[in-house]
């Protein structure tokens, strides 16, 4: 299929991108790169030997999309495009919702004016919001605690509402848990700029000596250890669902949610211990107070993606410290 891949050259989209090609499939990458660089379409060329097509644009800008649109026949649209830090969204509000927001109505548009009719979107285990008891399962209430969450539950209902009224159209609606990891060769993965804000980027600054020391956000959590429990997920695997749901999306019309993660969650302490094991060295940590609406415990309920995709997580904590771990110490 040809598959229009907008956000490609990010971190999950990249590696769709690669897991996408394997699966034979000829993707096509629009990104602005606001947050990635074209560097990576020489790693997944190194890693597939295959050139994808890509376009830098702004999913916005509704002319080049038109334009895309009319010169290839997409088969299909995977929506990984948006701005995604949580902290930052609380700040500018306005970027995100224009950005997010406005993104999809204009694909959704695109796609529409082009009988393209299959979709499938990143959404995140943030739309459970705070309250719902874990294992999150797709049925519950969804809801949020920050604008880039918002965006996800807006976006989702947005995509309900448009598959409703096109009887045609086919979309899915993977709400990722806690993607980490790398691709085994090493050449692509996550590196935010600055200082990260999720626990696997920050743990890898810490490998690296850039960081002193890891900040355990909350050790009085519920929880085994008392520190937070999350669902972690190797973005290998997380690439692999995507090709899932697309290949799902053929013969089907309307729109479900489908949780990606392993159904098991893993303290803090587990995961830096996990990493410790990874790159064969100590690293320090010290207890911190809890992050703002944080919760103690996030999981999923994974039997939807198992019957409707056919997909399971393959890999577990220790593969995932051992890929990010090549990633940073080979970049
Ligand atoms: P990323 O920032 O690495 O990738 C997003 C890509 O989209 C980047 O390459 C960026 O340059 C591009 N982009 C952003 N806005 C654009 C626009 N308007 N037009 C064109 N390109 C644009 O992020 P990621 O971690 O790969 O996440 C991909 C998607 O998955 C996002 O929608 C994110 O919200 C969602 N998600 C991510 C996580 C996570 O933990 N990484 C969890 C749940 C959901
Ligand atoms: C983050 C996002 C959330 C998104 C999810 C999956 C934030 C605030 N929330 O949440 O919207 O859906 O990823 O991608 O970014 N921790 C530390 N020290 C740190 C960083 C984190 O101890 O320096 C702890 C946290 O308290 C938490 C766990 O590590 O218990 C995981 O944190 P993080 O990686 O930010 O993921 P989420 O909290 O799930």
């Amino acid at each position: 299929m040809d598959i229009l891949v907008t956000g490609g050259a990010g971190y999950i989209g990249s590696h769709t991108v690669v897991a996408l090609i394997e699966a034979g499939h000829t993707p096509y990458i629009v990104d602005n790169y606001s947050n990635s660089s074209p560097a990576v379409l020489d790693a997944i060329r190194k890693i597939t030997g295959v050139s994808v097509p890509a376009f830098k644009f702004d999913v916005q800008d509704e002319s080049k999309l038109n334009r895309l649109f009319s010169r290839v026949s997409f088969d299909a649209v995977i929506h990984f495009a948006g701005l995604k830090a949580v902290a930052e969204s609380v700040e500018r509000p306005l970027e995100y919702y224009d950005n997010n927001l406005q993104s999809a109505i204009v694909l959704l548009r695109t796609m529409r004016k082009h009988y393209v009719n299959r979709i499938v979107f990143s959404s995140s285990a943030t739309v459970y919001g705070p309250k719902n008891p874990v294992p999150f399962t797709e049925g519950m209430d969804t809801c949020a605690t920050n604008p880039y969450g918002w965006t996800k539950v807006m976006i989702e209902q947005i995509i309900r509402d448009v598959c409703v009224a096109i009887p045609d159209m086919s979309a899915v609606m993977l709400r990722y848990f806690n993607p980490v990891g790398a691709h085994p060769s090493g050449l692509i993965g996550e590196n935010p700029n600055g200082i990260p804000n999720n626990l696997v980027p920050y743990i890898q600054k810490v490998a690296t000596g850039d960081l002193p020391h890891l900040n355990v956000t909350g050790t009085d959590y519920d929880t085994p250890d008392g520190t937070g429990v999350r669902d972690y997920l190797h973005v290998v695997d997380l690439a692999q669902a995507h090709v899932k749901a697309v290949d799902y999306t053929l013969g089907k019309t309307g729109s479900v949610e489908i949780n990606v993660g392993t159904g098991k969650g893993e303290s803090v302490l587990n995961m830096l211990h996990a990493y410790e094991r990874a790159c064969g060295k100590t690293l320090p940590y010290v207890a911190a107070p809890r992050r703002a609406g944080d919760i103690a415990e996030c999981f999923a309920d994974t039997r939807k993606a198992k019957e409707l995709l056919g997909w399971e997580a393959k890999l577990g904590v220790d593969d995932m410290c051992r890929d990010s771990w090549r990633f940073v110490s080979q970049n």
